[in-house]
């Protein structure tokens, strides 16, 4: 696609792991990781653009503890907020394309259809993580080759919410929040197909379908064939420091129709690959193919 690299930051993460799994393997990938680059050093930043003149910068780095975030407030606005300032500005001066994640948090959960990019952003209160991120969009939006792709629910090798049920007796999942779990492999494969076309300005990605979160957790201990026992709860039961949206789902209308596909599938064919993959353990076999990581860049 280009002959110019594809810088990734926060590659160590989640999703910054599999985008640069996933994206090598089809394209020139340079991968920093946290300790390699740190985003919110402008100094280490410029030098980094300087000599290597990506093409596309893909930022996975960010501050995600959603609770830790109303305590560490400081934090959460340095990485989600002042990061994605710095590397908007660089970016625009290197004619770097630059490509950011958000989340369905922008959205307070009060709606009965879809969330549409065309929505007006209403974070619930409280969740600073939330406003952050949020605040971030904004800075990214200062350039004007930018890419934000609102993505939920996450979950990968590096962070796998669904193993935990195994050798647990019970399990309390959320049955008023709505949404739908997404792969980190399939945000990396949606990356790859939009920066081919050169896609600009806010996407968001989902599945055709939605489920809640009980719903979600009855599927896998189904499929894995689990013995334990789902206690589904109301949000109002569980007092956490971050308010969460009940209706999350983001509506994949806009992102169909700029691919050309009629449809995105049901988040259940990811979901039952990756439990698969897991249950053969060939996940980390893939780990063998990661690409080799950049030094630390001085
Ligand atoms: N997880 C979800 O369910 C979810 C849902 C919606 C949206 N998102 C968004 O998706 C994106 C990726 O999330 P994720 O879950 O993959 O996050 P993650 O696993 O928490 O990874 C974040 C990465 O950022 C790195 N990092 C921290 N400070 C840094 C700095 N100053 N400079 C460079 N790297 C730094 C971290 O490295 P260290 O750990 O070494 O510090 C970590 O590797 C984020 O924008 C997030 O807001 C996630």
């Amino acid at each position: 696609m280009n002959a110019k690299p594809i810088v990734i930051t926060g590659s160590g993460g989640m999703l910054g792991s599999d985008l640069a799994l996933y994206l090598s393997e089809k394209e020139l990938v340079l991968p920093f990781k946290h300790s390699d680059l740190d985003i919110t050093n402008p100094d280490m930043v410029r030098r980094m653009l300087e000599k290597i003149r990506p093409a596309v910068l893909i930022n996975a780095a960010a501050y995600t503890n959603v609770d830790g975030a109303e305590r560490e407030r400081d934090k959460a606005l340095l990485l989600n907020v002042e990061g994605p300032e710095i590397l908007a500005e660089l970016c625009a001066v290197y004619g770097t394309k630059l490509v950011h994640f958000s989340t369905d948090y922008v959205f307070n959960g009060q709606s009965t259809r879809p969330w549409e990019e065309t929505d007006t952003p209403c974070p619930p209160q409280p969740n600073y993580y939330a406003e952050t991120k949020l605040a971030g969009e904004v800075a990214v939006q200062t350039i004007a080759n930018h890419l934000i792709l609102r993505v939920q629910w996450l979950f990968g090798e590096k962070k796998d919410r669904f193993t935990i049920l195994k050798g647990k007796e019970s399990f309390t999942p959320f049955r008023d929040q709505f949404g739908a779990p997404q792969w980190t492999r399939e945000i990396a494969r949606i990356i790859h197909e939009l920066l081919k076309r050169d896609a600009r300005g806010l996407f968001h990605f989902a599945y055709d379908d939605y489920a809640s979160w009980a719903e979600v957790y009855e599927f896998v201990k189904e499929e894995l064939a689990l013995p334990v026992k789902l206690s589904p709860v109301q949000s109002e039961d569980v007092l956490l420091p971050a308010k969460r949206p009940t209706f999350g789902v983001l509506s994949n209308k806009k992102l169909l129709s700029f691919l050309g596909w009629k449809k995105m599938g049901s988040w259940k064919d990811p979901l039952r690959e990756f439990l698969i993959l897991k249950t053969q353990t060939a996940l980390s076999k893939r780990e063998s193919t990661q690409p080799l990581p950049v030094s630390q860049f001085q």
